[in-house]
């Protein structure tokens, strides 16, 4: 992707696309993997996009390959969790870091997922320790 200088966000059903540089779209959908004390840990302690501190933003375009898509959901759960500890890693960094998750597959577009995350200045280390970590991926 080339260099961007300034990224807009829009938010909607028909967002206004930049008639210059290049867009990328996705939407918010159910979670896949989440289970129910999972998501009381969550909601407990996140906090949601657009707090006036967060003035830090990461986008990171992400695909998966063919092969995770052809598991099975049970096996994707087993490696996301079990194996990866993907949400008991990510729990550690709430609510330092606010995020949002968009699927993009299945619009056509380039990439599987846009993952989208916001922080304060001060958790600027704490967000490129997640990413380092294998679990971030
Ligand atoms: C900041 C802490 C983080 C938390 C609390 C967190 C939490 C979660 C949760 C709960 C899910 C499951 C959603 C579902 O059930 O569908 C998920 C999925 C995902 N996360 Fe994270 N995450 C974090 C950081 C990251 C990072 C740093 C990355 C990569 C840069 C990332 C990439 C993804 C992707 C791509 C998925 C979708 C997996 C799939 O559907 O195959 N997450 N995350």
């Amino acid at each position: 992707m080339a260099t961007a200088e300034r990224l807009d966000v829009n938010e909607g059903i028909s967002p206004d696309l930049p008639s210059t540089g290049w867009a990328l779209t996705g939407v918010t959908s159910n979670e896949r993997y989440v289970e129910r004390e999972e998501r009381v840990s969550l909601t407990t302690v996140q906090e949601g996009l657009g707090r006036e501190h967060a003035t830090c933003a990461a986008l990171i375009p992400m695909t998966k390959s063919a092969a995770w898509r052809d598991l099975t959901q049970d096996v994707r759960r087993e490696v996301l969790e079990a194996q990866s500890h993907h949400i008991a890693v990510g729990l550690e960094y709430l609510p330092a870091i606010a995020r949002r998750l968009h699927h993009c597959r299945d619009l056509g577009g380039e990439f599987d997922f846009l993952t989208w995350f916001e922080f304060a200045p001060h958790a600027d280390g704490a967000f490129e320790e997640i990413v380092g970590r294998p679990a971030g991926h």
